[in-house]
């Protein structure tokens, strides 16, 4: 094999590695849909008698978020109490998981790439 070909080997063979890595990353249990990972069968267990799974996915935050959640659910919800060692695991894989997301908006258009405004301008 020539230095080229094993070259361009083991650019494949990382590439296929990162993909692999990717998708194992993601994956998505069947049924509830929740990304499995250390704490999602405690999630199953204990978050979804009274809604879907899909209320937890499409919501996000940081571990206050998350908290207060909780809080509010057994407050007002009737949420049952979790021991400590489970508040937590279940609070870690929704971090882990469902966390904080980095604004999804694209950034504002520089002044120059903008149409120009007919209307008179503020101050
Ligand atoms: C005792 C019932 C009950 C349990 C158990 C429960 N929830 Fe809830 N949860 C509710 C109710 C009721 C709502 C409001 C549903 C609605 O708005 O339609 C809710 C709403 C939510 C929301 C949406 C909040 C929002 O601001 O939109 C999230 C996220 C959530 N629950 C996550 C969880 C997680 C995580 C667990 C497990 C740790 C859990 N729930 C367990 C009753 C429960």
């Amino acid at each position: 094999m020539n230095k080229f070909t094993c070259l361009l080997l083991f650019i494949s063979l990382s590439i296929c590695a990162s993909i692999d890595d990717n998708l194992r990353a993601q994956e998505i249990e069947r049924v509830t849909g929740l990304i499995v990972a250390d704490g999602w069968l405690e999630v199953q267990a204990n978050c979804t008698e009274c809604h879907s799974t899909q209320l937890i996915i499409q919501n996000s935050g940081n571990k206050a978020v998350w908290e207060s959640r909780i809080r509010w659910m057994q407050e007002a919800q009737g949420m049952h109490n979790l021991n400590i060692v489970l508040e937590e695991k279940i609070l870690n894989y929704l971090v882990e998981n469902y966390g904080q997301k980095e604004a999804s908006r694209r950034a504002p258009l520089a002044e120059n790439l903008l149409p120009i405004n007919p209307y008179e301008t503020v101050n």
